[in-house]
């Protein structure tokens, strides 16, 4: 079973308008709910591709109620930590007119240390019968970001692998506990190693740092610019595919769930490069976040491209 722990549950909001203009009542042409937080998107997506997971994670009020309806709606198992707060509502502005789209995200979930160890407690009994874990994203209040060194180490004791995916300063912290992966984007990459990384040869430089010093094999995705992956011997560039683009909101989790559905079937991690760059092209056709339609990806599959690099 795959499991997904995410510390800071959220609904996404996307609101399409048609121009973004300050200081006055800007109507949507379309108001849609989605799932958010990397790993419950990454969760979202190995729905839509039929393969099951066990989300675990805090959770408060309704926001969070909703969250653990929409992922059982979809035969995601669900054990959250219940807390105080309420689980994030974030907004997702896209503007019609191609300028962009922007999110706005919120934080209003606040844990306990009792809490914390509640949800280690849940983590460590769902090990037992775990292939992989997904995990990331900010953490709530009250959580230090030791808490994923924690979670990543516990895991890797065991031997199963890790798919990390945060920014700073969660990502170095997680980083020193050695996860499998991790997936930063053009901001977390940057954020990582303390300067803009805008080229794939900086990104290569990286990839092979961050490889060497902790043996975690860095996929790195920018955005409508593709992907490069650094692994053990091997790297990749994955130029993107040609798309209409709707939102990207949770592209980068389609990646985590596309790695993580390869190590559950015993694939080698390029079928998972592959499966996981499909799945974000496809999430780029719809406008809720991580949503996206197994056909979209099994189209995008065979035109994904993993050329050698380096
Ligand atoms: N504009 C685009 N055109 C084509 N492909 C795209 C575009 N945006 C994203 N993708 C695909 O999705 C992958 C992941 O996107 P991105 O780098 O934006 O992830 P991210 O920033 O982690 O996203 P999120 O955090 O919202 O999930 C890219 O490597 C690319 O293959
Ligand atoms: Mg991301």
């Amino acid at each position: 079973m795959i499991v997904t722990l995410t510390p800071n549950t959220s609904l996404d909001q996307t609101v399409m308008i048609p121009t973004f203009e300050l200081n006055r009542t800007i109507r949507a042409t379309k108001s849609l709910y989605g799932m958010a937080g990397k790993p419950t998107d990454a969760s979202w997506v190995l729905a839509e591709l039929g393969l099951p997971s066990l989300a675990l994670g805090f959770a408060a009020g309704a926001i969070g109620q909703k969250v653990e309806n929409m992922l059982r709606s979809r035969q995601i198992k669900t054990d959250f930590v219940q807390v105080d707060g309420e689980s994030r509502v974030n907004m997702v502005i896209i503007c019609e007119d191609g300028s962009g789209q922007t999110t706005i995200t919120t934080s209003s979930l606040e844990v306990h240390p009792a809490q914390i160890e509640a949800l280690l407690a849940k983590y460590e009994a769902a090990l037992d019968d775990a292939s992989c874990v997904v995990m990331g994203g900010t953490l709530p209040k009250g959580v230090s970001p030791d808490f994923y060194a924690d979670a990543i180490s516990r895991a890797r004791a065991r031997n199963i692998p890790v798919i990390f995916d945060a920014g700073e300063p969660n990502l170095s912290a997680g980083l020193a506990a050695k996860p499998s992966f991790i997936k930063p984007n053009q901001d977390e990459l940057s954020g990582l190693v303390g300067v803009p990384v805008s080229d794939m040869a900086t990104a290569y430089t990286a990839g092979k740092q961050i490889l060497d010093t902790y043996g975690t094999c860095p996929i790195m995705t920018f955005g409508g610019k593709g992907a490069l992956a650094v692994l053990p011997e091997r790297a990749y560039h994955i130029p993107p595919l040609k798309i209409n683009v709707v939102s990207a909101a949770g592209a980068g989790d389609a990646v985590l769930a596309g790695l993580a559905a390869s190590i559950e079937r015993g694939q080698p991690i390029e079928e998972g490069l592959r499966l996981g760059i499909a799945a974000a092209s496809a999430v780029c056709l719809m406008p809720g976040t991580a949503d996206c339609r197994k056909e979209d990806v099994e189209a995008f599959l065979p035109q994904i491209e993993l050329i050698p690099y380096g």
